[in-house]
């Protein structure tokens, strides 16, 4: 396994391999950038089919921190940890404070958060070997909401710029995925107005949708062909892909899933066929928003200044993507990389 001439590489200031033989603690700490602050990112608990892959996923999703945080406002750098197991039945409390006294040796360097694989709880029990952890109970807790505001927020942007209207009043938004941040967002949708079809494999979260927004129900694969007017993901990564992209008739595309296009493959061919993309780590940096609340202790006024930004953030890399005819994806990397010093 190789490290500074992995794929995923970009430069990461360190990466902290971490282990505990009492608790049976592999953990990864992957730090890429602190240029702007300590470097804020979840802990993934995932049964990883080997270290390189363990590898992979913490140096692709710190660099992602990095972008996200950059581009919201935020004083902070990126970073992840990973730690190998299953969180079903590996995960036990000695494991998750053997971690936490990793990152506390970091000396701040570092700040843990939930992720997959992870709950509120073990947040809970790393806060007992050290302050460099939000997400506690009591603290930002669930930031799903969070996430789904900043979407909506970021979804009037998309429509003003491409469809030329002020309201979502009318619209039909096609969600993929119904679960915490898409729950939030039809929410929001329908209470300004919009229509909506959603999908899920989830058959009592599409019941749910059905019920409390009108929603028509549509299959997996379905959603992707349907005549909408703007397409928003909320499951997983990697949706716009060589498959979907060619059957799309939605001339937006803006969700909370991250990682939804290969952006070097799939960012232009979206602009080439005039479907305009809200870059993910852009429009879904609301939950970071609130979770950075705790890790920087500004108030909840700031926070919600600054969730109110991802419009304008979006409305300029929309506009420089015209005036450049560039990927937006494109643009929104470059905008990032003029916050943070590499
Ligand atoms: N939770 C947050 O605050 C947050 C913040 C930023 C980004 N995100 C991203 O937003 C997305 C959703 O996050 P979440 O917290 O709501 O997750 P979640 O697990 O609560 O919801 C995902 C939903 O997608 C459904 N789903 C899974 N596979 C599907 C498929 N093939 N077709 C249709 N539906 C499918 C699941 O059944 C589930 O209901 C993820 O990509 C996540 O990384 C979440």
């Amino acid at each position: 396994m190789t490290l500074f001439d992995h794929p995923e590489f970009s430069g990461h200031e360190q990466v902290v391999f971490s282990h505990d033989g009492a608790t049976g603690l592999r953990a990864i700490i992957a730090i890429h950038n602190t240029s702007r602050g300590p470097a804020l990112g979840g802990c993934r608990m995932w049964p990883y089919a080997d270290e390189t892959a363990a590898l992979e996923d913490a140096l692709r999703l710190s660099r992602g921190m990095t972008y996200k945080a950059a581009m919201a406002g935020l004083d902070l750098g990126g970073g992840k940890a990973v730690i190998i197991g299953d969180a079903k039945t590996d995960k036990s409390e000695a494991l998750m404070k053997a971690f936490g006294r990793a990152v506390d040796r970091l000396n701040r360097r570092y700040i843990t958060a939930e992720d997959v694989g992870t709950t509120v709880a073990d947040m809970d029990t790393i806060r007992t070997v050290t302050d460099h952890v939000v997400g506690v109970t009591g603290g930002a807790g669930d930031p799903s909401n969070s996430t789904a505001h900043g979407v909506c927020i970021g979804i009037l942007a998309a429509v003003r710029h491409k469809l030329g209207r002020d309201t979502l009043d009318g619209l039909h938004v096609a969600v993929q995925g119904v679960g915490h941040v898409g729950r939030f967002l039809c929410d929001y949708l329908h209470k300004a107005g919009a229509r909506l079809s959603v999908t899920d494999i989830d058959r009592a979260a599409l019941e749910r949708a059905e019920r409390d927004f009108g929603a028509a129900v549509v299959g997996p694969d379905e959603i992707f062909g349907l005549d909408c007017d703007l397409f928003a993901p909320c499951a997983l990564g990697a949706v716009v892909n060589d498959a979907t992209l060619p059957g799309l008739k939605c001339p937006i595309v803006a969700g909370s899933a991250n990682n939804v296009l290969d952006a070097a493959r799939h960012g232009a061919a979206l602009r080439r066929a005039g479907i305009l993309y809200a870059p993910d780590y852009v429009i879904n940096a609301g939950g970071l928003i609130d979770v950075a609340r705790f890790a920087l202790g500004f108030d909840i006024e700031t926070a919600r200044t600054k969730l109110h930004r991802i419009d304008g953030t979006l409305t300029e890399i929309f506009a420089r993507a015209d005036a450049e005819d560039r990927p937006t994806a494109d643009v929104a990397d470059a905008i990032a990389e003029e916050r943070f010093i590499r």
